[in-house]
């Protein structure tokens, strides 16, 4: 995703670290916290409790929820410890290799967080997210996750179908558009503070994709409170469409009548667009999207139309590629 050229000094993916030599890193530094404190050394045998610590989330009562089975998957689901520590989160930097993302993540308070609902809705008001939460029907559903970069994972999500917030919010009969917004705090998410990216992130959908069975606002993952890196406490989750849709950390949502312009739209319109859509025939400007490499396991896969969930998910944009760029 990253809009900008490779400096000299900078390695690229392939002759960084391998992934399980520096997922052992991670490990061993843990590892030596508690051996540190055992030997007396005055550091805490575990991790501090840190604002974004999930096992202080108020409501971890709710995991694990019950797994709907009509979502299934065609290959492993990829450890916590690989997909925990490969995200993208660009508030709070760009550097996966070195675990930045995860660590600083932690640092974000969970709580207060209210979500702000408005725009075309019988009655605008900002709700408390542990009261969104325990109003929805929690459920676990097992997805495929396609980032535009060319890579994918397997994941447990815990939420809610998108649908279910729209029956909350009350949008009007103008609502044409979901827009989705993630929160502005520079003084936990470093990365605010540089100028590179026009804050806050933003992305939509359509109302219909939105009443559609796979759309889902994520709150947890393997079976409890989403850590921070994910998105906590609430973001989207499209598999049918590339990762950059899924907006992370919500704290507005509006229905509009317009078509928002999502960040990446703003920052490259001519790689990224509106619509997004997996499909493994239309190259981004710059690589192929033919094949993805599996972080899990990391085999190269053949990509899949819609990700794989075409059965659910064409009839949406039946007739709309002539006029419509349905694919980046
Ligand atoms: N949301 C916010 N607020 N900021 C981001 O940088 N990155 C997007 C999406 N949502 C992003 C975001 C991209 S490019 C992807 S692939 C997914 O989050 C990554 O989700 P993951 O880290 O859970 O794999």
């Amino acid at each position: 995703m990253l809009i900008r050229r490779r400096p000299s000094w900078e390695l690229p993916e392939s002759a960084a670290t391998p992934e399980a030599v520096y997922l052992s890193r991670r490990h061993l530094l843990g590892a030596g916290a508690g051996l540190a404190a055992a030997l007396g050394l005055g550091l805490p045998a575990v991790a501090a409790p840190t604002p974004g610590n999930p096992d202080l989330d108020p409501t971890k009562d709710l995991y694990p929820a019950k797994r709907n089975d009509a979502f299934t998957l065609d290959r492993p689901v990829t450890p916590e410890d690989i997909s925990g520590n490969y995200n993208n989160f660009y508030e709070f930097g760009s550097d996966r290799r070195n675990y930045q993302v995860a660590d600083i993540a932690e640092r974000m308070p969970r709580r207060p967080w209210t979500v702000k609902i408005d725009g075309l809705v019988e009655k605008e008001r900002e709700v408390g997210i542990d009261d969104i939460i325990r109003a929805m029907p929690l459920e676990e559903r097992l997805y495929r996750h396609r980032c535009v970069e060319a890579w994918s994972m397997a994941v447990p999500w815990t939420g809610f179908p998108v649908r279910e917030f729209i029956a909350f919010a009350k949008p009007l009969s103008g609502a044409k558009y979901i827009r989705m917004e993630t929160f502005v705090n520079p003084a936990v998410a470093p990365a605010q503070n540089r100028f590179i990216y026009p804050w806050p992130y933003v992305d939509g959908v359509t109302m219909a994709e939105g009443m559609n069975d796979l759309a889902f606002f994520v709150t947890g993952v393997y079976g409890k409170p989403a850590p921070n890196q994910y998105g906590a406490p609430l973001r989207l989750a499209l598999p049918w469409k590339y990762g950059f849709k899924s907006v992370k950390s919500i704290v507005r949502i509006s229905f509009v009548a317009d078509r928002p312009v999502g960040l990446w739209e703003q920052v490259q319109g001519r790689e990224y667009g509106f619509w997004a859509n997996v499909n493994p025939e239309v190259p981004h400007p710059r690589w192929s999207q033919a094949s993805e490499r599996d972080i899990g396991t990391g085999e190269r896969r053949p990509t899949l139309i819609y990700n794989g969930y075409g059965e659910q998910v064409a009839s949406l944009y039946a007739g709309m590629d002539k006029t419509e760029k349905l694919f980046m």
